[in-house]
């Protein structure tokens, strides 16, 4: 299958500077030429570009929001495209309120070829504030209530676009969650699978069981992957960071569990903040990381478990 590489500038939801180096450090780190040595053809679409939204109003308590809305719009129209085409999107942000246009993109597709689409939200946080909810005002801690139809306050998108169920939405290695995003989370019936619940049930089970959720359900898998999702020892290029995070291992774990479900239909890599990154650090690890979700593997032949 074709991977079309999409690059979203955007940094305007997240509240500082920087994540709009994201996509070419993501380049410099070797994703095309990675990718392409797994055996995958590689289409880079390069970066969008797109005008800020002047029909919408500024919002108070939505920061930037004409600028998050023009890349919602241009990545909505984008990933449908390339799902349609049958390329893989994979969407090189950028900061999350991204994806409030890659999975509606995703949610259209699915909806026409009569597939669920379901999510997988590797973050430290739940990202599903809304203006009222939120304490910063930052548009990417809200894709989640934009994509679930919880955060209609503007017409970002069209309203009667194809939403996504709250109860196909997994979230693993959550650890900030703000008050008013807990009650939400719990009472939209969001799948959260806290650090807790990683440490008490291991990122196996949990992975298993989202794969045959997905399996079952004959679903489409989104996956999107926040840097802070990652511990910041191994993952500094990030603007939010939250200790105890997930590690290199287990990070590398869910990669290869999704790579072998075949069940993987698109892809965001997300808050990478290359001014704060360590040498490229952070960069390089998001490359080895979907490596393993695209095919590399230690040995060539199933690893064996007891
Ligand atoms: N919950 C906080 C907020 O709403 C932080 C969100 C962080 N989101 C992210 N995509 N890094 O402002
Ligand atoms: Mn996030
Ligand atoms: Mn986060
Ligand atoms: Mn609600």
């Amino acid at each position: 299958k074709t991977i079309a590489l999409i690059g979203a500038p955007i940094e305007e939801g997240s509240g500082r500077r920087g994540a709009a180096m994201g996509p070419a450090a993501l380049r410099i780190a070797g994703i095309d030429t990675t990718l392409a040595e797994l055996g995958h053809t590689v289409v880079d679409e390069g970066d969008l570009r797109p005008l800020p939204a002047r029909d919408l109003a500024n919002h108070p308590r939505a920061n930037n929001l004409q600028m998050v809305a023009a890349f919602a719009r241009a990545l909505d129209a984008s990933v449908h495209e390339a799902a349609r085409a049958g390329r893989l999107p994979l969407i090189l942000g950028g900061d999350h309120a991204l994806s409030m246009g890659s999975v509606s993109g995703m949610a259209r597709y699915a909806a026409e070829i009569g597939k669920p689409l379901f999510v997988l939200w590797l973050d430290a946080h739940a990202d599903f504030n809304s203006p009222e909810t939120s304490p910063s005002g930052n548009m990417h801690g809200m894709p989640v209530a934009f994509f679930c139809g919880e955060a209609e306050f503007a017409p970002i998108l069209p309203a009667d676009r194809p939403m996504v169920d709250p109860k196909n939405v997994f979230q693993v290695g959550i650890r900030s969650v703000d008050e008013r995003e807990r009650v939400e989370i719990a009472e939209h019936g969001v799948n959260v699978y806290d650090m807790r619940a990683v440490d008490e049930t291991g990122m196996a089970r949990i992975m298993h069981e989202i794969i045959d959720t997905v399996r079952h359900a004959d679903g489409l898998l989104h996956v999107s992957f926040d840097v802070d999702f990652l511990d910041p020892d191994i993952a500094p290029g990030v603007g939010t960071t939250v200790p105890g995070g997930g590690t290199f291992r287990e990070a590398h774990l869910i990669m290869e569990m999704l790579c072998d479900s075949g069940l993987v239909a698109s892809l965001d890599l997300v808050e990478l903040n290359p001014f704060l990154d360590d040498r490229g650090k952070s960069a390089r690890i998001l490359v080895e990381l979907t490596a393993s979700l695209f095919g590399r593997r230690i040995l060539d032949r199933p690893t064996r478990s007891a």
